[in-house]
């Protein structure tokens, strides 16, 4: 008896199925003839905040840790040797009478030195990395009361494995302070090198900006970026670059916020300040990060021309990060908040005559940066910051209009915070929204849809910061998996199908050190030699670098595609490369049967590039494996305006047709 009824709920179950999918069409309609919204160049960028060692002791090259003495206890990262106590010393001094940028130096006392036995190693960030026949420029600002002293540099790995090495002769400079530099050619790779100075003769030597630079830097700039890692960011294609942050952009309390004023000009007068994230976490705590200012905005300004993207600086709004001490600006003091920003828009734009565009081309660059976004505030959140948004927007639209203004609606993407901003932010008919997910991969395919209903004549949105978390949001245990990925991917193909609405969207953060990072997943992993794209950078790759200009409909059953039966799928027209770009994700275990149907054109090329990403869901890439999951590209024949795909189970697709 039991057994006859399992047999007949099988066969109902199995009929039931058949129906099921006999009514249910598995053709997708493309409509490529009716473009609906453009997509913005902007639409798929990067969003870099100095975050897991993401500037300094990462894409900015510099190898030394503090280098100027400036971090709280002045001597961390270096160690000092000797070998007989009264022979020679290194003292940190302070002038920040004469110079409040930049005051301590250390004071190196030598006193008949025995060769090599007083000598100062920095260790590096988490150590050097140093790579075989490479050139590493040194440098040190010095000023020599007396004596006659030559400093030996050394690049050593292990326990004394000299990789380089060069002598620095000095002379004697009284009260100037001279630059010196020397270069040297390591003979082989190490992951974490040192470097040491060890003195011989006898003197004093003031030392300050202790430097040492790869010669391998993005475009071989000198004192410039980790070539590896920006080259991963011009890979992408970005349509634009976020910076500075983030919470760093807010601070702790005011005096800790970004400055960027304080960011330019010469390195050496560039003020450090403590790294919020270095005490931010304490279960990931990071005592040695500081914010040298090496890369400033001058710098980011330069990166994001160099690659392509559009230049999005963030400014502190007057308001401290309210998960810390909250500290406001009181609207009456808020000014000189104000004049930043509408300084920083001179800075970026101003003719080569004004005050600050003067100051940029003295940097280098005479050339506008071409800035047309400006976000106030990160993620604050309240009356208080609308209150002071608003002083903002009315002095930077009086002055220029056309710069499009960025706006936070806090923390979340929905809730009581979210709510008020929203109404108060779209009642001030702000120009661009921005709004953040850290959310499970289970949110990102249940909101596909989110902007389905979205406003579409008020604020454009900005998806500014969003990564799925296999774990939960700041745990450790976040892993950048396929997992997540695909959900992402589900998640994207509904911020493109709302291109109307939705005018940018980066993923954060951007980049972690495997030994120095506070916040996880992250974009991109390195170490000190080496970088790798995680599988969700492959996921805004493939959007980014598939970007198309218009959207267009793909319709199933006449309907968006946004989770039935486990798909997700949008697609654009390209009039440039005159292609059709279809992106789909196969969110189900099982294999799909599918076909395309591409309208609007008469004539199709009749191959069709087939790009393919899907992994286990615990799959990762990493710097040891950074090809672990790779998208796989093969071809395959249309039948005249038909298109017969078996999506991968868990997979993201992009298909490409070109229209002839
Ligand atoms: O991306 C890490 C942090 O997350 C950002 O600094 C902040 O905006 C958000 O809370």
């Amino acid at each position: 008896m039991k057994l006859k009824q399992v047999c007949l709920t099988g066969l109902a179950a199995t009929l039931l199925t058949f129906f099921a999918v006999a009514q249910t069409s598995n053709i997708i309609t493309v409509k490529a003839d009716k473009p609906y919204a453009e997509i913005q160049p902007t639409m798929w960028g990067v969003f870099f905040e100095d975050i897991n060692l993401g500037a300094d002791g990462g894409i900015y090259a510099e190898l030394v840790k503090n280098r100027s003495f400036e971090f709280s206890k002045p001597l961390m990262g270096w160690k000092v040797e000797q070998n007989f106590f009264n022979e020679a010393a290194v003292t940190v001094l302070n002038r920040q009478d004469q110079n409040l940028a930049n005051p301590r130096f250390a004071r190196v006392t030598v006193n008949n030195a025995i060769t090599g036995t007083l000598s100062m190693t920095n260790e590096g960030f988490r150590g050097m990395g140093i790579k075989k026949d490479l050139r590493y420029d040194f440098s040190v600002m010095y000023r020599q009361q007396t004596g006659n002293l030559k400093l030996h540099v050394e690049i050593i790995a292990g326990k004394n494995k000299i990789l380089a090495s060069g002598i620095v002769a000095t002379e004697t400079t009284g009260d100037t302070w001279k630059k010196q530099r020397i270069s040297i050619t390591a003979n082989d790779t190490a992951q974490k090198a040192k470097m040491k100075i060890w003195f011989e003769g006898s003197g004093v030597i003031d030392m300050d900006m202790i430097s040492l630079f790869p010669e391998d830097t993005w475009k071989k700039r000198p004192g410039g970026m980790r070539a590896d890692m920006i080259q991963l960011l011009a890979d992408m294609k970005p349509g634009f670059m976020r910076f500075p942050g983030g919470c760093i952009v807010e601070g702790m309390d005011l005096n800790n916020r970004y400055q960027w004023k304080k960011t330019i000009g010469p390195i050496e007068e560039r003020q450090l300040i403590i790294n919020r994230w270095n005490v931010e976490f304490a279960h990931r705590p990071a005592p040695d990060y500081f914010q040298t200012f090496g890369l400033g905005f001058f710098e980011y300004f330069q990166l994001a021309e160099d690659i392509g993207a559009s230049p999005l600086p963030i400014l502190n709004c007057g308001m401290a990060c309210q998960f810390n001490t909250a500290e406001l600006i009181p609207l009456d003091q808020i000014d000189p908040y104000v004049k930043d920003a509408l300084d920083l828009i001179e800075f970026a734009n101003g003719d080569v005559n004004s005050t600050w565009g003067k100051v940029r081309a003295g940097m280098g660059h005479p050339d506008p940066f071409n800035l047309k976004m400006l976000g106030v505030g990160n993620e604050n959140w309240g009356p208080q910051y609308i209150e002071r948004l608003q002083v903002f927007q009315k002095a930077i639209k009086e002055k220029y209009p056309n710069i499009k203004l960025v706006t936070s609606s806090g923390t979340d993407p929905n809730g009581d915070r979210f709510d008020f901003l929203n109404g108060e932010l779209r009642k001030m008919k702000v120009d661009i929204i921005d709004e953040h997910f850290y959310r499970r991969p289970e949110w990102f395919f249940e909101n596909a849809s989110r902007y389905d209903n979205y406003d579409r004549s008020g604020a454009k949105i900005f998806a500014g910061e969003y990564a799925g978390q296999s774990d939960k949001t700041v745990s450790v245990e976040n892993k950048n998996n396929v997992r997540t990925a695909i959900a992402e991917a589900a998640f994207l193909t509904g911020l493109e199908r709302n291109a109307d609405v939705v005018v940018m969207a980066s993923y954060a953060p951007l980049f972690a050190h495997v030994d120095g990072w506070q916040w996880t997943p992250d974009l991109i992993w390195v170490d000190n030699l080496r970088s790798a794209g995680t599988v969700n950078y492959q996921v805004q790759k493939l959007f980014a670098t598939n970007k198309g200009t218009n959207a267009v409909p793909a319709l199933l059953n006449n309907k968006t595609l946004s989770g039935q039966d486990g798909l997700y799928a949008s697609a654009v027209t390209d009039k440039n490369s005159k292609e059709i770009i279809i992106k789909i994700v196969n969110s189900g275990m099982a294999e799909k049967n599918l076909s395309f149907v591409l309208e609007g054109y008469k004539k199709l090329a009749q191959q069709a590039t087939v790009t393919v990403l899907t992994g286990g869901g615990d799959q990762i890439n990493t710097v040891d494996n950074p090809f672990n999951v790779m998208p796989v590209i093969s071809t395959t024949t249309l039948k005249g305006k038909k298109l017969d795909i078996v999506l991968k189970p868990f997979s993201f697709t992009v298909i490409k047709v070109g229209i002839k």
